[in-house]
């Protein structure tokens, strides 16, 4: 009987255009070149039902109550648990582009309560290791893009910003389940590097753990 190591699971935070997707592409790739089974996830997953009611709200198709799509960003997580337990317990690593965090940071920086915010995500998939890319919201808001969608707003971004911090805070510097702040405001390959390292030291100490943890709980 041949025992499977689980993959790690990891996930990239940060305020609207502070590289997380682009480093999680990176990421992926050099996983690959190291011959780490990878695979990435994003939220929110726009592809499935809930995701198109989310999308067309982020795009201001469609206006819908704040506690009603901070339940949708919710269910749209807990939706692909299955299939992130299932693609850790095969060995398959995660890199997941947002996660539960900005579920939170963004419903409480629009005024709702933030223990409130947090009661659906509660006992999700604990992430091994969350990435913080951290920016100041006048650096986002030069980058390309910014303010297509409905929250790249630099007021808002500046409370999302605080209430990641706050999450972090909470959460161990060292072993599982960490929480790594990134300085994302340098150049790309400089911030690669970081994540690279952090990285690395999750997938080394994963292999020692069976299962993955739950959430707030
Ligand atoms: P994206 O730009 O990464 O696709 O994310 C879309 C927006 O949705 C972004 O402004 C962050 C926000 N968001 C929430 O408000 N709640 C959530 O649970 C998630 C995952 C994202
Ligand atoms: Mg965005």
């Amino acid at each position: 009987m041949s025992t499977v190591q689980r993959g790690a699971f990891i996930v990239i935070e940060g305020l609207d255009r502070s590289g997380k997707s682009t480093q999680a592409a990176l990421l992926q790739s050099r996983l690959q070149n190291a011959n780490v089974s990878v695979k990435l996830m994003k939220f929110p997953d726009r592809t499935t039902p809930v995701g198109k009611m989310i999308d067309a709200y982020l795009r201001s198709q469609s206006d819908v109550d704040d506690r009603t799509i901070h339940l949708l960003f919710s269910a749209n997580r807990w939706e692909a648990v299955s299939s992130i337990e299932s693609t850790l317990a095969a060995g398959t690593t995660i890199i997941c582009d947002r996660y539960a965090f900005s579920g939170v940071a963004f419903s409480a920086a629009k005024g709702l309560p933030l223990a409130w915010c947090r009661s659906p995500d509660v006992s999700l998939p604990a992430p091994d290791l969350t990435l913080f890319l951290d920016i100041s919201p006048d650096i986002a808001k030069s980058r390309g893009g910014y303010g297509e969608e409905r929250y790249e707003k630099e007021e808002l971004q500046r409370r999302v910003r605080n209430i990641f911090h706050q999450l972090g805070d909470e959460l161990p510097k060292d072993g599982a389940g960490r929480w790594a702040v990134i300085d994302a405001g340098r150049d790309l390959n400089t911030v690669s590097e970081s994540l690279w390292h952090e990285v690395a030291i999750t997938i080394h100490d994963c292999t020692k753990q069976d299962s993955v943890g739950k959430l707030w709980q």
